[in-house]
């Protein structure tokens, strides 16, 4: 079971996450995830992002009786959850408590040397999302937290309370492509120490006024700084380039982003891999959800997948 000590964890658990150990969080582009990876029975696959389980299931659905998925999330909580969500599913499921950034050390850990496909699902989940207690929502006042894994690194207070203005400023331009970044930063500043996403938001409104077509004024600054607090883009790197070299014949890597320097990072990585011959880029276009899967489900608004195959 890798690192996990589920009931240690459980435990020292306060009730109120306790109460929120039922995933709410719903898988995007669920079809073609599975048309991609396209699972087969008796199959090895990673899911390197697990969150509420989602694609997860569905793989083992796929790939029944006999296929296997080994689960990455640094999130712990998401961990326990989906434990209990797929808890038939136990003889065929791995989870691994660590980053899809060091996909290969895990891989090694667990003696799998390749595997039939890999799926990595950016960003955050919806259940992470509606927990104040994680700082990740500017409409739940919360301790400004951010880390997908709870116990490791800076959290966004650390970073807007620590941080010269100039960083903070190229930090919210660079991840949030947030155009006032200067006259923001200068503002946290000036407020300086934030501890709440309330306080945080608060400092962004009275610089950009409320609400702007429909879009919360502190989306980009609260993207930002998440994308910042869990070094995301440097994990992405990594995890692309080790994961196509982990795949058998035939094995593909599916990855859903969010955010545009995520989907360039995935297609420069791609295009790279097919210069071998033994790989081939199997979305000349990133795949995005139609204007019905939207409307069921907001959260896909930004996706966009894309596919490599291991031919040979
Ligand atoms: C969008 S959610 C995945 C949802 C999932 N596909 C489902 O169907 O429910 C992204 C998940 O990836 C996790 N995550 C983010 N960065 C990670 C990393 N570097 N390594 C492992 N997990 C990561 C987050 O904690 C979160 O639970």
């Amino acid at each position: 079971m890798g690192k996990l000590a589920v009931g240690a964890w459980f435990a020292s658990e306060s009730e109120s996450v306790m109460e929120r150990d039922v995933s709410t969080h719903r898988p995007v582009l669920l079809g073609e995830v599975i048309r991609f990876l396209n699972p087969r029975d008796g199959g090895i696959y990673v899911d390197a992002t697990l969150g509420g389980g989602g694609h997860t299931e569905a793989i083992l659905r796929a790939s029944a009786p006999n296929g296997r998925v080994l689960a990455f999330d640094r999130d712990r909580a998401a961990i326990y959850r989906s434990s209990k969500k797929l808890a038939e599913e136990a003889g065929r499921l791995r989870f691994i408590s660590g980053s899809f950034a060091e996909l290969g050390a895990h891989l090694d850990e667990h003696g799998t040397k390749e595997v039939d496909g890999i799926i990595a699902d950016l960003g955050l989940s919806s259940d992470q999302l509606g927990d104040p207690d994680r700082g990740f929502s500017f409409t739940l006042d919360g301790a400004l937290d951010m880390r997908f894994d709870s116990d490791d690194g800076l959290t966004a207070a650390d970073l807007v309370n620590q941080l010269p203005d100039d960083q903070l400023a190229d930090l919210l331009y660079e991840y949030g492509e947030e155009r006032r970044s200067r006259a923001i930063a200068r503002r946290i500043v000036q407020r300086r120490p934030i501890h709440t996403t309330k306080q945080l938001r608060a400092a962004v409104v009275s610089v950009l006024g409320p609400r702007r077509r429909g879009i919360d004024p502190a989306t980009r600054t609260f993207q930002a700084l998440r994308i910042a607090v869990n070094q995301e883009l440097a994990a992405l790197d990594l995890f692309l380039e080790q994961a196509p070299g982990r795949l058998r014949p035939g094995g593909r890597v599916v990855v859903i982003s969010y955010h545009s320097l995520e989907d360039r990072a995935v297609k420069h990585a791609f295009r790279s891999s097919a210069a071998d011959i033994r790989y081939d880029v199997l979305t000349r276009k990133p795949v995005v959800p139609d204007a019905e899967a939207i409307a069921d489900n907001p959260r896909a608004r930004s996706a966009k997948l894309r596919a490599l195959v291991r031919v040979s």
